[in-house]
């Protein structure tokens, strides 16, 4: 599959999802530069937009270094209101599977963006991908992040460890 046909841009009602490219860096970096957003994630805060826009630049081959993992990212655009944030898939290719992660800037919270955002991708996922098995990892402190992944049909698999507790989704036949 081509770069453009594994990342394509998708279309929610509010939201439209852009293929993340280092061109998306200028703009999101300073929705990025806010240390609330890193609280629960395993990433941490860019340092730069020149920093960001080289790891976008990696990500733009949309697989991992050797090849056996789809890195895909959308920047979410949300109409009439510029960029709000980002979400990912990690598809290891063959597994049927993808682990999700996804961040939404602090001026678009509890407005159902980031619900409606990861649900786009989780229909691509499926529908394109035949993903059948969704995955997320989330601190169990970061109530937003578990209320969204609720609203999707998640559940808990593993709370062996609470700053780490495992999600699980299996996508329902269209
Ligand atoms: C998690 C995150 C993406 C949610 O984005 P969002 O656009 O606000 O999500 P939504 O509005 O679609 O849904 C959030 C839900 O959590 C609820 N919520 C928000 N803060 C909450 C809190 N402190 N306690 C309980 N529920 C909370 C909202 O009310 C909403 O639920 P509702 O629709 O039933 O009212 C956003 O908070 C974020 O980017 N956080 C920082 C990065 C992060 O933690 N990413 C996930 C790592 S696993």
């Amino acid at each position: 599959m081509t770069e453009r046909a594994v990342c394509p841009t998708l279309h929610g009602v509010r939201l439209t999802l852009e293929p993340l490219t280092a061109g998306h860096a200028l703009a999101l970096f300073p929705l990025l530069a806010d240390s609330e957003l890193w609280l629960y994630a395993d990433d941490r805060q860019p340092e730069s937009v020149e920093a960001l826009r080289e790891r976008y630049r990696r990500w733009e081959t949309r697989r991992s270094p050797d090849g056996r993992q789809l890195w895909l990212n959308w920047a979410v655009m949300v109409t009439g209101d510029g960029i709000g944030g980002f979400v990912q898939a990690t598809v290891p290719i063959g597994t049927g599977t993808a682990e999700i992660a996804y961040v939404i800037a602090k001026r678009f919270w509890s407005l159902g963006l980031g619900t409606e955002a990861v649900r786009v991708m989780l229909a691509f996922l499926q529908c394109t991908l035949r993903v059948e098995t969704v995955t997320a990892t989330v601190d169990d402190r970061n109530a937003a992040s578990l209320r969204l992944l609720q609203k999707l049909r998640f559940n808990v698999v593993d709370s062996a460890d609470t700053r780490n507790l495992k999600l699980k989704s299996t996508l329902e036949t269209p």
